[in-house]
């Protein structure tokens, strides 16, 4: 289901790119610790702002495939990003068409607060999460500067927050994941946690 949310990011496709691109989008990537050869899928990519680093991490034997619900984020990105190796897909985190046990990371940047039902969410990412494989939820600018932005921002965002680290971690160990990294500093946030099949 899309309320206003998803006309909200049609609508800033266009002007996303102006907002500056934040040195710490490097230390998600690093703080993921991807092996080369990984399966990734970077859920919510807006215009590709991780594209680049995840295709250069995981190299030519990998695969990164970035999805958005909205059709001209996707636009945008695979404009921008034609000469890589991506592949870019509208498709909606809540339910993909992706097949059992397929990533080896999924990674959420500044995407997470917006998703309607996150348990439902959590449990599509647990789907095609192979075994082992790891779901990051990360905030570049940190988990303030978003929930006073939204704020700020008002209308259908308004109320899209961030938890505190430590209660997304118990949300993920509630969806089958072992909560690893729980970062939450006042410029960087970080929560992932691995896949274990019962
Ligand atoms: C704040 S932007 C972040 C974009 C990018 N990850 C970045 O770091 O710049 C959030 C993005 O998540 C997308 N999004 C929100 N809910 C989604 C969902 N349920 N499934 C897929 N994409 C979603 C929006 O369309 C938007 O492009």
């Amino acid at each position: 289901m899309k309320c206003g949310k998803h006309s909200f990011f049609e609508r800033h496709a266009k002007h996303w790119d102006t907002h500056p691109e934040n040195e710490n989008v490097k230390r998600v990537v690093k703080e993921t610790e991807i092996k080369k050869g990984s399966v990734i899928c970077d859920v919510g990519t807006g215009t590709g702002v991780l594209v680049p680093y995840l295709v250069k991490k995981t190299g030519k034997k990998g695969k990164v495939i970035a999805i958005d619900y909205a059709p001209s984020m996707i636009e945008q990105a695979t404009k921008k990003w034609r000469n890589l190796p991506v592949e870019f897909v509208v498709a909606d985190i809540h339910k993909t068409s992706f097949p059992d046990n397929y990533f080896d990371y999924v990674i959420c940047n500044a995407c997470y607060p917006h998703f309607e039902r996150k348990k439902v969410a959590l449990k599509e990412i647990y789907r095609i999460l192979k075994n082992n494989g790891i779901i990051v939820i990360s905030h570049p600018k940190g988990r303030d500067f978003v929930n006073n932005l939204h704020k700020s921002v008002g209308g259908c965002i308004a109320k899209d927050r961030v938890p505190q680290a430590t209660i997304l971690a118990k949300t993920l160990k509630s969806s089958g994941f072992i909560p690893l990294k729980v970062i939450d500093e006042p410029d960087f946030y970080f929560v992932s946690g691995k896949k274990t099949a019962f």
